[in-house]
């Protein structure tokens, strides 16, 4: 006989249903809930969120749709500490990652687990990252016990029935993931407006491609497609199979002719993808346009051809707010302008939102994120009106920008691929490697000050592969060989380029404008890709010459330029002391082609 849940499933899966019981059996949630993904379901959820203070509605006329949370103020970013890749050999996670014996792991996490979803309602959300159907795209199912997961993840991703149907239509596999925030309700017990635990586990097992994440209810930790599946699963599943899971915005660039170059571009969190994946061409470039076709994460597979394409994997943005506003980023503003779940800016008294950077001048008082007023006099003492990592939850179709491409299932050729960080001093503003394997060997080397994204030293300078430190799901030199490796399956490598925004002179100010004048860096990318442009020689790759860079409606005078893309040997014969100590770190796994391409480097310098 059919049990009274396979009644209720939206699925014939019977390992999904089996599976379903058995975490039931574990967690012991007093209901279980299969998440359909209607408007309907959503507003009950926001109506039940409002009513236990997880959630303030906004003001419906000026911020319709949208809804303001306050996390814990212990649990506003990612835990890199606590993440965990618990692959069979310690070996195969690498030295970059923290790893556990995945028996010692699952015993610990039975145990956190057990009876940890009481007093609740487990949620069955199943979401498909990338478009329905899409040969690229992969499903998984997250069992959570957070509403809150669930109506960010109806934005973030694809859920309900299609992606159920889309499961019983064949055998493709899921990505099992569950996820609870940790604090059972005894009867009668008081709930609090974000529930978490102080202890956290964000836990991935790459061979059997299963998550667990216990204990908060932020971002990456809890939003389990995002970071968990869509980078460090997926980066396992990606190097099985010959393709690539990057932390990467993807844009089109057109041209007044109607051109079109999509490019791809990693910067680590925090450094400015969402800003340049809804770029505004400056003056001077009248006729040019750049598309928006994903923000935080691409999957790159090549095509029968040999040309990588990529798809977004997500439907949603999950943006930091602080920084962004009509001027530096009109088109996140109009994305977020409704339907946005926000969590942690401050609360204005006509019921609107504010954060840091929103409006030149900030409201003459407000609620903070922390639930206390605040006013501007209170800001000049360093304290903040919203968490630095304050984020928007916004639908990716609400954005003006957003490519015609961007649910395309074949996914838009990419011809660049643009690494990033934010480096004050050294790294010139844009350079282009030599070739493929030089290209490989500069995403590799990267690096960048660390941001409020994640718990940790705000500032500090750390190597940050390809912004990938953090997601990468398997030892890093082994996912450098897969890079180098992928060049043999591709019949035309993407050209590859360095950018940093954040140069500052010697009175600690940032030399380039950034933002939007960034289109004059993303127009030479361009030209260089469709062999345009000059470029000039130099130890580290070919810089663009003044001349070489459109520069109409900006007075940036030569001097400032050359200070901008100085490439200093001493300061460079660090830099490459600080490439080997990650060398050495990862030298077991690391591949020929880097020691080679480092040999290079120190010889032209
Ligand atoms: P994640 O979502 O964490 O992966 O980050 P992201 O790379 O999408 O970061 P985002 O675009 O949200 O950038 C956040 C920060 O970078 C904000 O503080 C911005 O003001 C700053 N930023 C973005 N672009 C520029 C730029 O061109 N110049 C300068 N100086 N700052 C920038
Ligand atoms: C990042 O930290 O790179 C993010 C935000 O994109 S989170 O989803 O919280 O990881
Ligand atoms: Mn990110």
């Amino acid at each position: 006989m059919k049990s009274a849940l396979a009644v209720a499933a939206p699925t014939r899966n019977i390992h999904l249903i089996k599976w379903v019981e058995k975490t039931a059996e574990l967690t012991r949630p007093d209901a279980i809930h299969w998440v359909d993904g209607s408007q309907e379901e959503y507003e009950e959820l926001l109506r039940q969120m409002v009513a236990s203070g997880t959630l303030t509605k906004l003001n419906q006329k000026t911020w319709p749709g949208c809804y303001l949370a306050r996390s814990d103020a212990d649990d506003v970013a990612r835990v890199e500490d606590r993440t965990f890749i618990c692959s069979l050999s310690k070996d195969s996670a690498g030295p970059t990652n923290n790893w556990e014996n995945p028996y010692t792991m699952r015993r610990k996490l039975k145990e956190k687990f057990a009876g940890c979803m009481r007093g609740r309602t487990m949620y069955v959300l199943a979401f498909g990252m990338g478009p329905i159907g899409s040969r690229m795209s992969q499903i998984g199912v997250e069992l959570t016990d957070s509403p809150y997961v669930v109506a960010n993840m109806r934005i973030m991703t694809r859920i309900g029935l299609e992606v159920f149907k889309e499961i019983d239509k064949d055998e493709k596999r899921v990505v099992p993931c569950i996820h609870s925030v940790g604090m059972p309700l005894a009867p009668g017990q008081k709930e609090v407006p974000w529930p978490c635990n102080k202890e956290k586990y964000i836990v991935h097992f790459p061979e059997s491609r299963e998550i667990w994440s216990y204990g908060s209810g932020y971002g990456g930790n809890a939003l389990l497609g995002k970071k968990c599946f869509a980078l460090r699963i997926a980066s396992n599943i990606a190097r099985d199979e010959g393709w690539m899971a990057e932390h990467m915005l993807i844009v089109g660039v057109e041209s007044p002719e109607g051109e079109k170059t999509y490019v791809a571009a990693a910067f680590p969190s925090a450094c400015g993808k969402t800003n340049f994946a809804m770029m505004v061409p400056p003056k001077g470039f009248e006729g040019w346009k750049v598309w928006t076709v994903g923000d935080d994460i691409a999957w790159i597979k090549p095509d029968a051809e040999g040309r990588l394409h990529a798809i977004n994997p997500e439907a949603g943005f999950f943006g930091v707010a602080p920084g962004t506003s009509t001027a530096t980023n009109p088109n996140a503003m109009a994305t977020l302008s409704r339907n946005t779940i926000f969590t942690n800016v401050a609360q204005t008294p006509d019921g609107g939102v504010w954060w840091e950077g929103m409006t030149e001048k900030p409201p003459a008082e407000c609620i903070d994120w922390k639930g206390q007023r605040w006013t501007p006099e209170i800001g000049k003492t360093g304290r903040k009106a919203a968490h630095p990592n304050a984020r928007f939850t916004a639908p990716a179709s609400q954005c003006p920008t957003i490519d015609a491409a961007w649910e395309d299932p074949n996914g838009v050729p990419i011809s660049a691929i643009i690494f990033g960080g934010r480096r004050a001093t050294n790294i010139p503003l844009i350079y282009q490697a030599f070739n493929w394997s030089a290209g490989v060997y500069m995403g590799a080397t990267m690096g960048s000050e660390m941001t409020a994204a994640a718990a940790g030293e705000v500032g500090k300078v750390r190597r940050d592969p390809m912004a990938m430190l953090p997601f990468c799901g398997y030892h890093m030199g082994d996912y450098f060989r897969h890079w180098i490796k992928m060049q043999r399956s591709l019949s035309q490598t993407p050209r590859v380029f360095h950018v940093n925004w954040f140069r500052k002179d010697k009175d600690g100010n940032f030399i380039w404008p950034g933002y939007r004048e960034n289109m004059r860096v993303l127009k030479w990318i361009v030209d260089r890709v469709r062999g345009r442009a000059q470029g000039k020689e130099t130890p580290i790759g070919w810089t663009p010459h003044y001349e070489d860079i459109n520069w109409k409606g900006l007075n940036f005078p030569k001097e400032r330029f050359e200070q901008l893309q100085a490439v200093d040997r001493v300061a460079w014969r660090s830099e490459v002391i600080g490439h080997e100590e990650l060398f050495i770190l990862l030298h077991a796994h690391l591949p020929s082609e880097l020691i080679y391409e480092r040999e290079l480097l120190i010889c032209r310098l």
